[in-house]
């Protein structure tokens, strides 16, 4: 198995560059099979879930390659054919091909994404507002077939402002006939990604990043060059990074603006944060104090992705902090781990710990479950006095182009082990 070692007790410094973002990329190089044209998406990370991506868009009919920071992505012979199940089951973002193809042939069928460890990842909100807009799912436990005869608009309340769900209805709503309004939509930057790629290419959308997004649908979309913005879960990380390390850190081309959440967190700790030209400058001081509560919620609030990340940094911190997640149903499952290193942890519900913070951590061999939690036990490696060995490095790998590259330029002594 493939593994990061990590000998901890470096305080990072230095300068380090965030990689595009992940969940910007994805449902921005499905969308550009809609434009059945080239397209050029520039600053596309170079990491696991993204090649598989590709692997999909060739698997029907894409010509893909890379250039310099960015891909080429051909979809002007794209045939719809069945796609690789194995591609499907593993990568929930194939979902978003759904709504993409629902609006080029009216069917789809697909072997239906799997839950993962951080919950059942269920995809009613997505099948509610498909079939508002005219499509009939005939489904079964193994595969989504969808037939859409007459894919129109539709007003659509989100019962939960879900990304994924929002993002589908939109791929879908662009090629279908009228206007789809959705009411309670996800606010997230990589939405706003998303439409700002397809008012790029002609489509007619309105209100992105607001809670109501309005798409009239049946413009022809033309293929064009995209930037990916930088991935503000990364920043995020190698912000914790540095507080956890009581390091010293400029993270160039962080998107400052979509990590309010997470910088108001840092300055309430004590930490320092500078909106830099070039990037977020953060500084960590000697007296950090634990946040009395932090709780995850949707865009503005305290980013899901985050919340091991945060949750790892704090165990090295005084003071007593409550960490509520409210978004999956099952992300602490690092805790057993941190403890094993000596965290001071306290299960309170499925939904919330309470962390005990300042207890040094010793390093020792750990595992990674899935892509954040992974990262997270990166971090309290490099807080811990010794060696540690983070198995299951593959999940960390679905989203970080080179974790240990860029931890490295930051002056921590850390690297990966292939098998
Ligand atoms: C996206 O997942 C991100 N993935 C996730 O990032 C992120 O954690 C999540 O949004 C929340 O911000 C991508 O963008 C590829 P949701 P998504 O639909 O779209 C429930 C990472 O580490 N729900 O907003 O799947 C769902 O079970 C990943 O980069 C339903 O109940 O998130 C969850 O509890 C992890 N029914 C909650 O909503 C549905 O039909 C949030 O899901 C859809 C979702």
């Amino acid at each position: 198995m493939d593994s990061i070692h990590v000998h901890g007790g470096v305080s990072l410094q230095g300068n380090v560059r965030i990689q595009g973002s992940k969940n910007a990329a994805l449902p921005v190089l499905a969308a550009t099979i809609l434009t059945k044209e080239t397209n050029v998406i520039h600053n596309c990370p170079k990491i696991a879930d993204v090649y598989k991506m590709l692997q999909l868009l060739t698997s029907i009919g894409c010509f893909v390659n890379w250039e310099g920071d960015g891909v080429r992505v051909d979809s002007s012979h794209v045939n719809l054919n069945k796609m690789p199940a194995e591609a499907i089951t593993e990568m929930r973002s194939s979902l978003f091909l759904v709504g993409t193809l629902l609006g080029q042939t009216g069917e789809i069928v697909m072997d239906r994404p799997g839950g993962c460890v951080i919950g059942e990842r269920t995809i009613d909100l997505h099948i509610f507002a498909l079939e508002k807009m005219g499509v009939s799912f005939f489904e079964s436990e193994a595969y989504i077939h969808a037939v859409a005869r007459n894919l129109h608009g539709a007003d659509i309340f989100l019962e939960f402002p879900s990304v994924g769900a929002t993002e589908n209805i939109i791929l879908a709503a662009v090629m279908a006939e009228g206007t789809t309004v959705i009411e309670n939509a996800a606010r997230e930057p990589e939405v706003v990604a998303l439409c700002q790629y397809l008012k790029q290419c002609g489509a007619w959308i309105e209100g992105e990043g607001s809670s109501r997004i309005s798409i009239t649908g049946g413009q022809r979309l033309y293929g064009s060059d995209f930037a990916i913005p930088a991935d503000r879960v990364v920043a995020g990380t190698y912000l914790f990074a540095a507080l956890g390390t009581r390091g010293s850190v400029l993270l160039e081309d962080a998107p400052s603006e979509q990590m309010e959440a997470v910088i108001s967190l840092a300055e309430e700790m004590g930490a320092e944060c500078q909106q830099e030209t070039c990037g977020l400058y953060v500084q960590a001081s000697e007296g950090l104090q634990l946040p009395q509560r932090i709780m995850t919620e949707p865009y503005p609030g305290f980013p899901t992705d985050l919340q091991s990340v945060a949750l790892a940094c704090m165990t090295g911190i005084e003071g007593i902090c409550i960490m509520e997640e409210k978004i999956f149903e099952n992300r602490f499952r690092i805790v057993e781990y941190l403890r094993k290193m000596g965290a001071d942890i306290t299960t309170i519900s499925e939904s919330a710990v309470r962390v005990n913070g300042g207890s040094p951590l010793q390093g020792c061999t750990v595992e990674a479950k899935e892509l954040r939690g992974g990262a997270a036990l990166i971090i309290a490696a490099l807080m811990a006095e010794g060696e540690t060995q983070v198995q299951g490095c593959h999940f960390i790998y679905r989203g970080y182009e080179n974790i240990c590259r860029d931890l490295r330029e930051l002056g921590a002594r850390i690297y990966s082990v292939y098998k």
